[in-house]
Order: C-alpha cells, then sequence, then structure tokens
C-alpha cells in the first residue's frame, strides 16, 4: 500500500509539485477544516462498506499523484486502493487530517527596511502564525506553534542563532512550543507579566523594550482576550497582536470567564484596542491566527491598521455598544481549551495526543 506522510505532502505543496488531494471525509467534518485546494467527495460510508464504485463518479487526474485523506487515515487508504485499481497514481495521507494539524507552510513580510526579515509560520490546519525574526546573526520567534526543530531549521538555514523567544499570551487553542524552543535553542524566554504560568520566564511589562542591533522590541499590555495578551511592536513598523486583533475582526474576551467577567475584559479590550489604532496607520498587523486553512500561497496574512479601521466597524462603536455587541457574538468554546490552558500554565507539551488535544479549527476571533 503506498502512503504519503504530513511532512512529505506539506513538502510538495509548499515547493508546487504536481498533486491532486481527494478529500473522502463527510461534508460536515469537511466543513470544520480542509486542506486548501483539495477536491472532495462525501464517499465515507460507501468506502467504509467497502463499496467497490464508491468513488465511479470521481473525477480525478491521471498525470500526476493523487492524495486521499480521511479523518485518520484508515478509510483513505480503501480510497487509494480504488484509485489504484483504476490506474490512478493514488496515495493515502498517513494519520489524515488528524495528523496533517501538525503541517505548516511559510511567508515571508516583504519590509522596506531590509535589515530586518519576517517570515511567518502557519500551521495551515489550525490557522496558528507563529513569526521568525531575523537580522544579522540572530533571530526572535513569537508564539512558537510547532516543535522547536521546525523554527532551528529554519533559523539555522538562514544563519541565525535563536536569541529570544517570545509569547502574546497563554494560548487556549493550541500548546505553546515556546518554553521547549527557549530551552532547546539557548534563548531567553519572554512572557507577558502575570502569575499563572508555573515555570520561570521574563516577564514583559507595558513599554519594556528588547533592542539588538537590528532589532528592537516593545511590549504593548492590550488586556481584553485575557488579561495579560501582550502585543509586541517591532521597529515602529510591525505589530504582533497575537489574538487581540485580526486583519478582519478582533479577539473574543470570554475564554476562563463568566459573563461579569466577560463583559469586564470586553471593556478592557475596546481599551486595548482603541491604544493599538493610535499608533501610525501604516503599521503592519500581523496576527496570532487565521480563521480559515492557510494555503500554501507565500502570501502573509495581515494588514495595515487603517485598513483594518476601515473595515472592522466595531472599532468605531461607542463602549457600551461594542461590549453589548462583543457579548452576543461570542462564538462556541474551542474543544478541549481547558485541559489546553493548563498544560501551557504548566509548560508541558505532552509526548502523545497532542494533535487529539489541538484538534478542530481556531476560534479567537469574533467577526
Ligand atoms: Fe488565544
Amino acid at each position: 500500500m503506498m502512503t504519503i506522510d504530513v511532512e512529505t505532502l506539506r513538502t510538495w505543496l509548499e515547493e508546487g509539485q504536481p498533486v491532486a488531494i481527494l478529500d473522502v471525509r463527510p461534508t460536515a467534518e469537511r466543513a470544520e477544516w480542509a486542506i486548501p485546494g483539495s477536491l472532495h467527495v462525501d464517499a465515507y460510508d460507501a468506502l467504509k462498506a467497502h463499496d467497490p464504485a464508491a468513488l465511479a463518479v470521481v473525477d480525478v487526474p491521471s498525470d500526476q499523484p493523487v492524495v486521499t485523506v480521511c479523518a485518520a487515515g484508515k478509510t483513505s487508504q480503501i480510497a487509494a486502493e480504488q484509485l489504484a485499481a483504476r490506474g490512478v497514481p493514488a496515495i493515502s495521507l498517513v494519520g489524515g487530517m488528524k495528523a496533517w494539524s501538525l503541517a505548516w507552510n511559510t511567508a515571508e513580510v516583504p519590509l522596506e527596511d531590509r535589515s530586518a526579515r519576517v517570515i511567518q509560520v502557519r500551521r495551515t490546519g489550525k490557522g496558528c502564525l507563529s513569526y521568525l525574526i531575523g537580522a544579522g546573526e540572530e533571530a526572535f520567534v513569537i508564539d512558537a506553534s510547532l516543535d522547536p526543530h521546525v523554527y532551528l531549521n529554519m533559523a539555522r538555514s538562514q544563519g541565525w542563532q535563536i536569541t529570544s523567544v517570545f509569547d502574546t499570551h497563554i494560548h487556549a487553542d493550541h500548546l505553546s512550543r515556546s518554553r521547549q524552543l527557549a530551552e532547546r535553542s539557548g534563548a531567553m524566554l519572554f512572557l507577558p507579566d502575570q502569575r499563572r504560568v508555573s515555570f520561570p520566564f521574563t516577564a514583559m511589562r507595558d513599554g519594556d523594550t528588547l533592542a539588538t542591533e537590528h532589532l528592537r522590541l516593545t511590549a504593548l499590555h492590550t488586556p481584553g482576550h485575557t488579561l495579560e495578551s501582550t502585543c509586541y511592536l517591532l521597529n515602529n513598523a510591525l505589530l504582533f497582536t497575537g489574538d487581540t486583533l485580526f486583519p478582519t475582526s478582533i479577539g473574543r474576551p470570554d475564554l476562563h470567564a463568566d459573563e461579569r467577567e466577560a463583559r469586564a475584559r470586553s471593556a478592557l479590550l475596546y481599551h486595548s484596542l482603541h491604544k493599538l489604532l493610535a499608533l501610525p496607520s501604516e503599521t503592519l498587523v500581523l496576527p496570532g491566527h487565521a480563521s480559515q486553512p492557510v494555503p500554501f500561497d507565500g502570501k502573509p496574512i495581515g494588514a495595515q491598521l487603517s485598513e483594518i479601521d476601515e473595515h472592522v466597524g466595531l472599532l468605531h462603536a461607542t463602549r457600551t455598544v461594542f461590549v453589548e455587541t462583543l457579548l452576543q457574538r461570542l462564538p462556541p468554546t474551542p474543544p478541549n481549551y481547558e485541559r489546553i490552558v493548563t498544560l501551557n500554565e504548566a509548560g508541558l507539551v505532552p509526548d502523545h495526543d497532542v494533535t487529539e488535544l489541538e484538534a478542530g479549527a481556531n476560534r479567537c476571533a469574533i467577526s
């Protein structure tokens, strides 16, 4: 049986190699998240039943590999066998969408000032965005959400040594890999000032600045999404906003909060957002999440403050309207978020079942 692993498939997609992806999951599962550009046929039940005609109507290219995908990599094998019997070069994705949760791609942020480079590292399925910022021989990482080796290899290939690692807040939708990355790279670990985590870190308070020869990173405390949420301003031009502000939406204030607390945090968020809007309008906002699976298109996800100001109407509401609207629009809480928060507060990444814990799409924003 021919199979392909996540790392190989993501490399093919990043390199633009010809490949067709056939998703055979039920339509409802695909609605939650999917591999960008994949074809779909709801053949799950028929394949499970070993109906030889399960994929009879599916039109797939015969001149390139076809990767079949299901939830966990079993049904996709049946699909690959059926296609292979028809002469289609089909291979099954090992571990299915569950394993795909760790797939990633990159996009470089174009900068006027060439002394620094910023690479957006995107966990495509979950939409988690992290950043590798390099200049001279050193690099910073913000919101690491992938295994440390991903950032270490990338930095090494650019001739950078990772010296400082930052998180914008205590995450609730994915396990932070920042502590592990700091340990593996020997970097300093910087977190927003708070008493939630139980491991050592260097606190970033409002206005604190870390400066090297080419990089100047300043913390802006922006409570709301969480109380410790902090944005980082790089070289007075780029603003890493975590889950506080997105190109077309704003952060949710309710996780880990009852209604009174969510109301209080919404009011804090209002003030935090207006603090950000006071920065120069050409500041480029680089968020901590995408709301959709991130395509392998090399295009960074971000927007200038002026564009966000124009498109996110809630930013122009009065505080009262802002708070009431936010409370009405709260999306469902992400799966397993309490367990994820507990692990992030302990600084732990379990050896197994990580993708089980982190399953599903991101739900940190309100649009
Ligand atoms: Fe978050």
